[in-house]
């Protein structure tokens, strides 16, 4: 095994502010976009360029981003912020916990748990930067039209990077500046640590501001640089639901593109949506109104959509998917699904298997080549191979407190409309006719009929509809009776 590339020394994830004009119970970084928490977008980044050690600092809503957190990277290790405010301070909180067992050398990386664009690939550049230049502190910029709220790059007169002024305490020439810090930075460790100890509260906001590390950094002597980005949406935060939709939609159209490019056709970009998690083949091709969310993976040569919803979806080579709404589910190779058709958990389709129109299913595998076509439910049951299920079948499966079983098997067919009253077994090759209350097991290769007379009523309608257009045509039909043959009264 070649082992991985050893990374910084550490990432910082600044997790602890309040959001408030999210305004929402959810804490900010919970939110997701592309079915994934911002916060989630940000420690997979982190973790991209494999740091030895990973800290994420909380204070708002402390206990819910902490649980989060633990359950997307149990290892990254979750720092607490004090009563002092300012992204200085949760650094140092941070770097104070790193440094418990031995203090840290090297590279340590600050990144925010709201910018959740930020690839891989950035990160990498900004840390290959720092470390090739041997700065003590680089910084990640990008120059916007509008800068207005981001603290802006101060430069020397020889272009070097000579601090960051907040944008509440700039003056009106400095807010002319369009070039602005992201808040992402590579640090050297001695650098950022004795610095951070000569931060003070003294600022427009009276909080300590990281950003005084490179001024500070500058007179002692460091190396201050920039890694300027032309890619603004990768260092973007969402402060409202308007940002958080924008960088929804940016990060869709690069997931969409991606797999595009990976030789997946997709008919219509913009109405297509592609979580993050979700792994494509070549040549799959996706009809407009797709929505794939979650583990869901689709093998070579399938067609989903139009208008698809698949959740946590497994489908096979060359299958089809057809205006279906489906979660949990697996579909194998060259089996068909929909159109109007709602797979619900735990429902396994065979290879060349269909679930037609109008079909729900729960908790039930389908073998191999077998077929349900048409308006019913199947739940809780398992089917063998070849076997077809008639028009409008259904597994009566819950008798008001308990779920039961149906087992039916191979090369079975049933006729439309045939109820199976769980728990049931029905043999190979048995057959059902029309109707049929299935209330005991049928054996295999027999044919089950549930029998209820018909009796036929002559005269009915027109004795007791009188004056109906049924009614007459029926009368109509009684004085034609001498050229067709009459009807027969039947199951007497
Ligand atoms: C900060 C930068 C600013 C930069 C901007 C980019 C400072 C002083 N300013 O400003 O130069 O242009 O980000 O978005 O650093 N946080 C904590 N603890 C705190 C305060 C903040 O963990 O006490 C976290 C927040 O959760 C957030 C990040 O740090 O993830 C930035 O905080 P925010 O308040 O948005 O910083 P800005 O004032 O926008
Ligand atoms: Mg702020």
């Amino acid at each position: 095994m070649i082992p991985e590339k050893a990374g910084p020394a550490a990432v910082i994830v600044l997790a602890a502010g309040a959001g408030t004009r999210m305004k929402s119970r959810t804490p900010k970084i919970l939110h997701e976009i592309g079915g994934r928490s911002m916060v989630g977008h940000a420690l997979l980044a982190a973790r991209s360029i494999n740091p030895r050690q990973l800290a994420i600092v909380v204070r708002h809503e402390r206990d819910l981003v902490a649980g989060h957190v633990a359950e997307l990277d149990p290892s990254a290790l979750i720092v607490d912020q004090d009563e002092v405010p300012g992204t200085g301070r949760a650094v140092e909180v941070a770097l104070q916990a790193l440094d418990a067992d031995q203090p840290l050398t090297g590279t340590v990386v600050v990144t925010y748990g709201d910018v959740p664009l930020l690839s891989a690939e950035l990160l990498a550049e900004l840390v290959a930067t720092h470390e090739k230049e041997a700065n003590a502190v680089t910084v990640l910029t990008a120059v916007l039209d509008d800068a207005t709220g981001y603290g802006r790059i101060l430069r020397g007169g020889d272009g070097t990077v000579t601090g960051i002024r907040e944008h509440k305490d700039a003056t009106d020439a400095e807010r002319l500046i369009g070039e602005v810090n992201s808040g992402i930075y590579a640090f050297d460790a001695g650098v950022l640590r004795d610095a951070l100890a000569k931060v003070t509260t003294d600022n427009a906001q009276g909080e300590k501001y990281l950003t005084d590390v490179l001024a500070l950094t500058r007179e002692a002597g460091g190396r201050v640089a920039a890694v300027v980005t032309a890619d603004r949406w990768q260092v973007e935060g969402a402060n409202d639901r308007v940002q958080l939709a924008a960088l929804g939609a940016e990060l869709n159209r690069r997931t969409v593109e991606a797999w595009m490019r990976a030789g997946v056709t997709v008919v219509d970009p913009s109405t297509t949506w592609i979580d993050s998690s979700v792994t494509l083949d070549e040549d799959v091709r996706l009809l407009p109104n797709t929505q794939l969310h979650g583990a869901t993976t689709v093998a070579r040569d399938a067609v989903v959509g139009p208008d698809t919803t698949l959740t946590d979806v497994t489908v096979g080579e060359g299958a089809k998917v057809v205006r279906t709404h489906g979660s949990g589910s697996v579909i194998g190779a060259r089996a068909a699904v929909g159109p109007f058709t709602y797979l619900r958990p735990g429902t396994v389709l065979g290879e060349k298997g269909k679930i037609g129109a109008f079909y729900e299913t729960k908790n039930v595998t389908i073998g191999r080549g077998s077929k349900l076509s048409h308006l019913g439910y199947a739940g809780d049951a398992e089917i063998g191979e070849d076997t077809n299920i008639g028009c409008g079948n259904i597994t009566a499966n819950y008798d008001g407190e308990k779920k039961h079983r149906t087992v039916i098997g191979s090369g079975v067919r049933t006729g439309s409309n045939t109820v199976f009253v769980a728990p049931v077994t029905v043999g190979d090759g048995a057959y059902s006719g029309a109707g049929a209350v299935i209330r005991k097991d049928v054996p295999a290769g027999a044919l089950a009929l549930t029998v209820a007379a018909q009796r036929n009523t002559e005269g009915w309608v027109p004795a007791n509809r009188p004056g109906t257009r049924s009614a007459e045509l029926a009368q109509a039909a009684a004085q034609d009776s001498s050229s067709t043959p009459a009807s027969t009264e039947e199951g007497k």
